[in-house]
């Protein structure tokens, strides 16, 4: 009997978690529901079956011994909740950015490095959702080409900001005050994603060049990010500027890309055919076009990334992880 504790089911990677769960019908066997306070006694419609929400509580993790938990319900939930659940007995994969940089924790994208997930003591952390979408493309190319310099600027939706941040697009279109972002989203882009620190990046630069490192096992790597919230949706846009070591032949980057698992190449400028926010909405893959030589520098690229930050940014690859460990699992 598998049992699977959803924590954070209300929010918007709670909700998609589940979408995903439904498509991918894994072998569990038993779902609990988990939100705040607020939410406890809302019925949520899964698999065919009622579900009434609970409250996540300190008893949670005891009242029932639980196999798996997937958190997505903020950092200070992570950081309060997952070592109890851990303590009982149960694997957690979790979507907020407290574990992430824990030496004994993997932070695991499938296609990229799926053997760490077993390497786990408990908590294996998602990436964050723009490192994600980058991460793909870049350990492709590393493979082949040995990355030197990366310099990333983003272009993020507001859902990247859950179900608030859509709350303040839809709710400054309409003439209302900013809640969620420091100013109005509907006209503006924002240069502050997250919090800022003392080295005047803000978190969320941070966290991508950090997590980058760490993935592909290069601590020094030199990369440097602005992060930008833009008035869009869903679905977040990344400008990667990549500098190699090896010299390479632009056809064979298409190639390497094309052939990489999880990424779509989508790069026909004679018909204005690239990677755009709604072609990625919805769907897991990371599309990659305006694949182009820098020739401002000696082996250098410019890539253009989309992808649906709450789909494969969050939701499916934290269930994509799931998957793997309950196929071990049956495996055994
Ligand atoms: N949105 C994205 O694109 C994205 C991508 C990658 C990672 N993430 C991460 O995923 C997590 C969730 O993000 P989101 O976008 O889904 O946010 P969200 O829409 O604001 O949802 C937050 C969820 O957390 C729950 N929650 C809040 N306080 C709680 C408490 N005290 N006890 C239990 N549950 C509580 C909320 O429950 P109530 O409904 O009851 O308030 C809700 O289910 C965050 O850590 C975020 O950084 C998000």
């Amino acid at each position: 009997m598998i049992k699977c504790a959803i924590v954070g089911a209300t929010g918007l990677v709670g909700q998609t978690i589940l979408k995903v769960l439904e498509e991918k019908k894994l072998r569990i066997d038993e779902y609990e529901l988990f939100a705040s306070s607020r939410s406890v006694g809302n019925k949520i419609k899964f698999m065919d079956k009622e579900y009434t929400v609970q409250e996540l509580t300190e008893e949670s993790f005891k009242k029932t011994k639980f196999n798996y938990a997937l958190f997505s319900a903020g950092e200070i939930i992570s950081e309060k909740y997952i070592p109890l659940a851990v303590k009982s007995g149960c694997i957690v994969v979790d979507n907020s950015s407290y574990f992430r940089m824990y030496d004994d924790v993997p932070l695991v994208v499938p296609e990229v490095n799926e053997y760490e997930i077993f390497k786990h003591n408990g908590i294996i952390a998602n990436p964050n959702c723009s490192t994600i979408q980058a991460i793909l493309p870049l350990k492709a190319l590393n493979d082949e080409y040995t990355i030197s310099r990366i310099i990333y600027s983003t272009y993020q939706a507001v859902s990247g900001a859950g179900n608030d941040g859509i709350s303040d697009l839809v709710n400054t279109r309409n003439g209302s005050g900013p809640n969620k972002f420091p100013y109005n989203i509907t006209d503006n882009c924002i240069p502050q994603v997250d919090i800022f620190l003392e080295n005047n990046y803000t978190k969320e630069e941070i966290k991508m060049i950090e997590e980058t490192r760490k993935i592909l096992k290069n601590p020094k790597l030199p990369i440097t990010a602005t992060c930008v919230r833009i008035p869009v949706l869903n679905c977040h846009s990344e400008s990667i500027n990549i500098e190699f070591e090896n010299e390479f032949n632009i056809q064979d980057i298409l190639k390497v890309l094309s052939n990489y698992p999880g990424i779509t190449v989508i790069d026909e400028i004679d018909n204005n055919i690239y990677p755009i926010n709604e072609l990625a909405n919805g769907i897991d893959d990371i599309l990659v076009g305006r694949i182009r030589r820098d020739y401002s520098v000696k082996n250098g690229i410019n890539l253009w990334v989309v992808a649906d930050n709450v789909r494969k940014g969050a939701a499916s690859n934290s269930v994509q992880i799931l998957e793997k460990l309950i196929e071990k699992r049956h495996d055994i």
